[in-house]
């Protein structure tokens, strides 16, 4: 499938989403994909709600674009999620305050109180989520397609740039003049909490730099693991 095609079916899939599954939200990290459907979205002004997670640990670059998202895009604003106090606060006591590195087990509860608490409350009551996965960025996500029932969640799931490359990404991104994180151009071709995730070398793979103590098959925060 040539580019052009790739990015009309993109956009067929999300006008339908818009169109057929209300409500409907988006999960913006703000990374480089991320940029695209926010782009998107707006451009064709889809009734669908974008949301964040940020989970209090994200890096100072990642606060900046959100404030250019702000003025960007202002006719899709960002609904803003927060990781609950008091499971924050118990976590923090149990396990100090950069716990994660200690061990998996750890890591994973981290990510569950600062991430999937709010990514629960945030698709609650929603039919459809959007994604800006992508079947290239690990070994974890090779076998998704376009649309699944999120049984976990209880909402239909999409990933519209499933099909798409890093480098047509790249290549729509400067076409456009979409905003993006200014850690992309330091080697962060993926970016997550700032204790969690650091610049990767040449020829290291793109998710290299996320959790990158932990061995790949590991390396989910749970946003998009299903329960076997
Ligand atoms: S993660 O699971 O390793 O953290 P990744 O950073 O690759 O995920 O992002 C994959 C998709 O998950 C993003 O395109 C976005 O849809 C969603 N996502 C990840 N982190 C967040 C976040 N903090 N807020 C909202 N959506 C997120
Ligand atoms: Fe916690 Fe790191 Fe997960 Fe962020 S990525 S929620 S800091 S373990």
């Amino acid at each position: 499938m040539d580019f052009d095609q790739k990015l009309a079916e993109t956009i067929s899939l999300l006008k339908k989403i818009s169109d057929e599954f209300q409500p409907a939200v988006f999960a913006n990290s703000y990374g480089a994909e991320d940029m695209v459907l926010t782009h998107l979205i707006s451009q064709h002004a889809l009734n669908i709600q974008i949301f964040s997670l940020d989970t209090g640990r994200l890096p100072a670059e990642t606060y900046s674009l959100m404030q250019k998202v702000e003025e960007t895009y202002p006719s899709h604003q960002v609904k803003v999620y927060f990781p609950e106090t008091a499971a924050t606060e118990a976590w923090v006591k149990e396990n100090g305050i950069n716990g994660f590195y200690n061990s998996v087990e750890q890591r994973k509860s981290c990510c569950a109180v600062r991430k999937i608490g709010p990514l629960k409350r945030a698709l609650a009551n929603n039919k459809a989520w959007i994604t800006g996965l992508r079947r290239e960025q690990s070994p974890t996500r090779t076998n998704l397609g376009y649309q699944e029932f999120d049984a976990d969640n209880g909402l239909e799931k999409f990933n519209p740039l499933i099909e798409w490359t890093e480098k047509e990404v790249w290549a729509y991104i400067r076409a456009n003049n979409i905003p993006y994180n200014e850690l992309h151009d330091k080697f962060y071709p993926s970016i997550g909490c700032a204790p969690c995730t650091r610049s990767i070398a040449m020829g290291e793979d793109v998710r290299a730099g996320r959790w990158w103590w932990e061995n790949p098959e590991n390396k989910e925060c749970g946003l998009h693991v299903k329960k076997i």
